[in-house]
């Protein structure tokens, strides 16, 4: 299944490239305040449903740009391009990411950014990789001594006041923060130890579920803004190798609104 998850993902990263020297030419729709869509987005995600279902027509899809369709135990979530804004600019930094979820859990993931080449993989049990090389979090025990990748609120401002008390707090107490505008990206670096940590608030399952089994399967932790399971629902996340974690979740707990704690389960 990771066989053909590679598959689709390395299909729509050439097709994605093959658009990269076109950009002023594309037709961009606006999906809501500062949220596009591309034709290549589009392209993308037909050109990974297709594979997808080539090989497994029995098996349910969720995908950012068409939504819903089937039903099955099998579940693959799919962002066809991971960074639309940073592509529409011309900035190097978007990926594709394909997950696959199984009753619930995350099993297969794949983000394949591109520019660089880079093909980040995992399979749940079996570690992670990048292109042949296995992927292990960082060992740093300090936040004073972390690069922490993070997200901003960019279209929807509901938690932006707690956002900015949390971000003011992060910059005084980590070594340096990043903000390079693509979540898949940014979770499969601090599974390959380029950061230490990230954090981002109402994000999608498709920014996050493959990058998530790469930090889990790098030895990190993910949770929601208060450390439990409930990200893919809430879209607030955290993660980090497991001491830059623990950290990262004291700096947020005075910050946290009702809206960004876990809900009662
Ligand atoms: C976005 C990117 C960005 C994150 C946003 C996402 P898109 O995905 O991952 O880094 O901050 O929350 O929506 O729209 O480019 O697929
Ligand atoms: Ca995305
Ligand atoms: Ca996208």
């Amino acid at each position: 299944m990771l066989n053909i998850a590679v598959k689709a993902a390395r299909r729509a990263g050439n097709l994605i490239q093959r658009s990269a020297d076109k950009i002023d030419h594309l037709t961009i729709t606006k999906k809501s305040h500062a949220d596009f869509v591309s034709e290549v987005d589009r392209a993308a995600e037909q050109t990974i449903i297709e594979t997808l279902l080539d090989a497994y027509p029995d098996h349910a899809i969720l995908a950012e740009e068409s939504g819903s369709q089937g039903e099955s135990e099998f579940l693959w979530i799919i962002d066809p391009l991971d960074g639309t804004t940073n592509f529409l600019h011309g900035l190097p930094q978007f990926a594709v990411s394909i997950a696959l979820q199984h009753k619930g859990i995350i099993t297969q993931a794949v983000v394949y950014d591109p520019t660089k080449n880079e093909l980040f993989t995992a399979t749940r049990g079996r570690g992670a990789y990048v292109n042949d090389r296995r992927l292990r979090v960082t060992k740093r025990l300090y936040l004073a001594d972390s690069l922490i990748g993070t997200g901003f609120p960019y279209s929807n401002f509901a938690h932006l006041d707690a956002y900015m008390n949390i971000l003011r707090d992060m910059m005084q107490k980590t070594s340096g923060l990043r903000r390079p505008g693509s979540a898949a990206l940014d979770l499969a670096y601090t599974a390959a130890g380029r950061y230490d940590g990230f954090f981002e608030t109402g994000i999608k399952p498709w920014d996050m579920a493959a990058g998530c089994l790469l930090i889990t399967e790098a030895g990190g932790l993910v949770g929601d803004l208060q450390g439990n399971d409930t990200y893919l629902k809430t879209g607030n996340i955290c993660a980090g190798n497991p001491k830059i974690f623990a950290q990262l979740l004291q700096v947020m707990a005075p910050h946290l609104t009702d809206g960004l704690k876990s809900p009662a389960p």
